[in-house]
């Protein structure tokens, strides 16, 4: 945005329904600014019954590209002219690029959580990983479980009959890691602790996002115990009750929250619409700036 909006700034923007409270902005006019784009990113609130309108409306203005959050990943895909591997993957696309056929979709949650991982020094090869959460926003978590070679993988959710539908969906197509799915608290943690300690937990629930902080999915601090390291998702508040119940699972426990995966799965969605490469250097820029927000 080098030159100010001007008759030929390029739109890009997010669709989701609420978008109030996005990030994402940030993220993308930082990265015009950093390679002088004249471009901008704004946020559209579409309800539902009105996506349909955004996207194709979106097409004909002439948007180089739109993010795409909740509720919308899964409605999106009937208006995409094809779609990359992981966004058939991973079930969903938070990402679409304008072709001469129209959009094409993408999916960038996958790679941002990778990244994020990567950047923290979190391999889950042959690791226990339990996945808490069985909605949406779990789906691209468990494909990069799945894509990392972990020994197993137990998804554990409120509603039981979701977690055995992802645990039996993924479970057909990757056959090196084991999959199963609990019913109750106590169940969970007996499996777990069959297996001693040392595993890794991603909370991908809505429990204790702002501004209900101060919920989380397990309550029972042996499960927090038996975890060394613990991943939430949420961002915002930037310590969840969740992290808090990791860290004082035991000594040398760690928690980390879901900005860095917001930031590379955003930085990935602006490689794509621009076909260029982020410095890794200013990913971590933006990061650290966001973190201090
Ligand atoms: P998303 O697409 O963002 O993942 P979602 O599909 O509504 O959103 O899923 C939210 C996740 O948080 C689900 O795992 C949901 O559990 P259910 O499948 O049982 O609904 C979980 N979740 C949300 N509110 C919850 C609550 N009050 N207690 C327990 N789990 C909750």
């Amino acid at each position: 945005m080098s030159s100010g909006i001007n008759s030929s700034t390029m739109l890009m923007g997010l669709l989701g329904h609420p978008v109030g409270h996005s990030r994402s902005p940030f993220i993308h006019n930082s990265l015009s600014e950093h390679f002088g784009k004249d471009m901008v990113y704004l946020c559209f609130d579409v309800e539902p019954d009105e996506l349909a309108y955004a996207v194709r409306g979106g097409l004909a203005l002439g948007v180089k590209g739109f993010n795409v959050t909740v509720p919308h990943k899964q409605d999106v895909r009937l208006f995409l002219s094809g779609e990359d591997g992981d966004a058939k993957l991973v079930g969903a696309v938070n990402t679409l690029k304008r072709t001469e056929d129209g959009w094409y979709g993408y999916n960038t949650d996958l790679y941002g959580f990778m990244s994020a991982l990567r950047s923290d020094g979190i391999d889950l090869k042959g690791k226990n990983v339990v996945v808490l959460g069985a909605g949406g926003a779990s789906r691209a978590i468990i494909c990069a479980v799945l894509k990392s070679s972990a020994r197993k993988l137990v998804i554990f959710n409120r509603t039981y009959e979701k977690a055995k539908a992802l645990a039996d969906e993924f479970g057909d197509a990757y056959k090196d890691t084991e999959i199963t799915a609990f019913a109750t608290d106590a169940a969970l943690i007996a499996a777990m602790e069959n297996d001693g300690s040392g595993w890794i937990a991603v909370n991908t629930t809505s429990l204790g996002m702002y501004p209900k902080t101060g919920e989380k999915l397990v309550n029972d601090k042996k499960f927090y115990e038996l975890c060394d390291t613990g991943i939430d998702i949420i961002f915002n508040p930037a310590r969840t009750a969740f992290m808090e119940a990791i860290e004082a699972g035991k000594e040398g426990n760690h928690a980390y929250n879901g900005l860095k995966m917001l930031v590379y799965q955003g930085v990935r969605s602006y490689e794509i619409w621009n076909d260029v490469s982020v410095p890794d250097e200013v990913v971590k820029d933006i990061y650290m700036k966001m973190k201090d927000m």
